[in-house]
């Protein structure tokens, strides 16, 4: 009675709370902007200070979107310095929230959404263009960012172009490499291979590109996330691809169509999701502790032996909810346990969170504890 009391307590408190979205992006300067974590944000600086002892820069400011949309995404527009954010306000998830990150001030960007659902997409946001792509019930659309590092009063608009020629059931996966949107894992495609479509020709190739690896193997068909290495100035050339089970993460050079494989994730969580500057890639799990894995293009001998390490100052700067929910952080092992709260929703779009609330995990610790008290 007493054991049934305390649990329910505990689980009621479970379900009330407030669920956070995290996500991480970077500065044209490739410091690590980190929005959301423990209700902050922060600015962890460039890669070299990542693992000293110091603490990440609280960069809250007012105008922040409170990071609590269901599957909040963040993309960097290089040439204006901003990062926009898709889905960061649950009360207003069609807004586009513009960070500016020279002046480190937030507007918000109304958008008319005609037919997309701003509840259910994967996109890109393209290099050159600035033009949002997104997949959304099996269409393509875009949306025009102009060169908009503050809100215009006028809403921008998501536009319906055209269907896609992929099966209705694909659930998308899309990076972007020199002005080609990338859609892995569509049906019918084999592994090492991708559907592509050419933004300056609004074009979809008629046949998938392959990206072997140097031994001839492929990058596995499966569900997961992708994100661009970006270059200090010009297009994305390179994209990785972090398969849902983080056995590995292949890196697609689309200059020279291959493939090289680096080593997967510490942290197993399909619900991590990515972001990468011109040297790091980083992942954000879904507990909102964040790690990294440095990269060199071109340097295939030291990519190859390059490991992955947390980022120590955004630790210190809002710790994680490991406590219970990530026994794997030293032990290379899977997420699942303690985090397995949530929704139960299928895998996310790119980019995206979904699933248990950051905080739960604690919560869950609690209830845990009790049971093992009463007992
Ligand atoms: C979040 O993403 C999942 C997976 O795509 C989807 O099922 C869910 O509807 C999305 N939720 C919202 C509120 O956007
Ligand atoms: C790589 O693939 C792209 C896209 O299909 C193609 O346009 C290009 O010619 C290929 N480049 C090489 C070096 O094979
Ligand atoms: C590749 O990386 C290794 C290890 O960091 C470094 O010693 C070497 O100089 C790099 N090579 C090139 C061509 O940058």
């Amino acid at each position: 009675m007493l054991l049934h009391t305390v649990v329910s307590l505990l689980l009621l408190s479970v379900s009330e709370t407030v669920r956070a979205t995290p996500c991480v992006a970077f500065d044209i300067n490739w410091n690590l902007l980190a929005f959301g974590l423990d209700g902050k944000d922060f600015n962890a600086g460039p890669q070299a200070t990542w693992t000293g002892s110091g603490n990440a820069a609280d960069i809250t400011s007012s105008g922040r979107p409170p990071f609590d949309g269901a599957n909040t995404t963040c993309y960097l527009s290089q040439y204006n310095n901003a990062i926009y954010v898709l889905n960061g306000d649950s009360q207003s998830p069609s807004s586009i929230y513009i960070y500016d990150a020279a002046a480190k001030s937030w507007t918000t960007q109304a958008v008319t959404t005609g037919s997309f659902n701003p509840g259910s997409f994967d996109a890109i946001l393209d290099h050159d263009t600035n033009l949002f792509y997104a997949l959304s019930n099996n269409n393509l659309f875009s949306l025009d960012m102009g060169s908009l590092k503050a809100a215009n009063s006028s809403p921008v608009s998501w536009v319906d172009n055209e269907q896609t020629p992929y099966p209705s059931n694909y659930q998308p996966v899309m990076a972007l490499a020199q002005n080609h949107v990338h859609f892995l894992n569509v049906p019918g495609v084999p592994a090492g291979s991708a559907e592509i479509f050419v933004i300056h020709y609004s074009y979809f190739q008629p046949l998938p590109q392959a990206y072997p690896l140097p031994d001839g193997s492929a990058f596995p068909a499966s569900y997961g996330q992708a994100t661009s290495f970006f270059q200090d100035s010009g297009v994305q050339e390179e994209f990785a691809f972090i398969p849902e089970d983080s056995s590995a993460v292949y890196v697609i050079n689309v200059e020279t169509n291959t493939t090289q494989s680096l080593a997967g994730p510490t942290i197993k969580d399909p619900k991590a999701t990515y972001f990468a500057s011109t040297d790091s890639l980083v992942q954000l799990t879904s507990n909102g502790a964040v790690y990294f894995i440095p990269y060199q293009e071109g340097n295939t001998s030291a990519n190859s032996a390059a490991t992955w390490s947390n980022v120590k100052t955004l630790t210190l700067a809002a710790p994680p909810s490991t406590a219970s929910s990530s026994p794997s952080a030293s032990s290379a092992g899977s997420l699942a346990t303690g985090s397995s709260s949530g929704s139960g929703s299928g895998p996310a779009p790119n980019g995206a969170l979904s699933g248990p609330a950051v905080d739960s995990g604690l919560v869950l610790t609690a209830v845990f504890g009790a049971m093992a008290c009463i007992f």
